[in-house]
């Protein structure tokens, strides 16, 4: 049997407890799922299901505790591996709200994330060229790498600049936590025909999509859709299931 290229087993988390703080209630209970190299898996689920929170996990954040299950990446056991470890196997994650940080620029940024992923020390010349391209299919600006990291970025630029940092990195598998929030549809067509030729640069990369809207899906096409409720997955099948919940939302999902 051929290992998967990502898998995660009945996991289990909630947000990290404070020592004297009453034990937080679980948000994960329970999740299944598995990627195999160049698919593409969308994950729909109701506000609050715990979309954000799986998205963390997946890459280690502080701010969880996983308290039972396992996650398995390119045959590995990453249960324990901390962010950095993840992200140079890897991993790349792209955040519902991507933060700000001060004083670093967007190239500055992805020289240092580059070189903490392949160990490849490129010059900012040489990096400006390998953007280049980049930001001409993505629809950006030239001085948009000069620009601080998120600072003052609108919600599509915040967007594309996160499929720019996929595209340079190469990772293996991509989770992107609402990559279609606060895109315009233009914007939206863009940012799925930038992650369209990410992957057919990448064939093998396997892509974990979270999103609340079939648009996105029909512009990608995904292997599988599931639909999260209540920390699980609930149903998993093809784009029928994102039809079903657009003509009639998730109560047939709840039990
Ligand atoms: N650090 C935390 N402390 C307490 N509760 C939390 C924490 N993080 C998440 N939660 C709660 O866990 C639930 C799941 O949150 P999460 O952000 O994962 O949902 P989501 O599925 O991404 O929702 P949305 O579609 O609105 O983005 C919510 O009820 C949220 O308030
Ligand atoms: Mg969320």
């Amino acid at each position: 049997m051929s290992v998967a290229l990502f898998a995660v087993h009945d996991l289990h988390a909630r947000p990290a407890s404070d020592e004297d703080g009453p034990t937080p209630t679980e948000i994960l209970k329970g999740l299944n799922l598995t990627v195999d190299a160049g698919e593409v898996h969308a994950i729909m689920g109701p506000n609050g299901c715990g979309k954000s929170t799986l998205a963390s996990c997946l890459l280690a954040s502080p701010e969880y505790e996983v308290t039972s299950g396992r996650i398995e990446f390119n045959g590995d056991d990453i249960t324990d591996w901390p962010t950095d470890v993840r992200a140079k196997a890897g991993l790349f994650l792209g955040f519902q709200y991507p933060q700000e940080i001060a004083g670093v620029s967007v190239i500055q940024f992805l020289r240092q994330a580059l070189s903490a992923r392949k160990g490849i020390d490129l010059s900012v010349l040489e990096l400006r060229l390998a953007t280049m391209d980049w930001m001409k299919r993505l629809g950006m600006d030239s001085s948009f790498v000069d620009r601080y990291l998120n600072e003052g970025f609108s919600g599509g630029e915040k967007k594309r600049n996160e499929i720019m940092q996929m595209a340079i990195l190469e990772p293996d598998l991509a989770v992107l936590d609402e990559t279609d929030s606060g895109l315009d549809i233009d914007a939206l067509r863009i940012v799925a025909k930038g992650i369209r030729e990410v992957r057919a640069d990448r064939p093998s990369m396997g892509v974990v999509l979270i999103t609340h809207y079939q648009r996105l899906l029909d512009e990608l096409a995904p292997d599988h859709v599931h639909v999260m409720v209540d920390g699980r997955i609930v149903a998993s099948g093809g784009m029928e299931i994102a039809e079903t919940l657009e003509i009639s939302g998730y109560e047939s999902f709840r039990s």
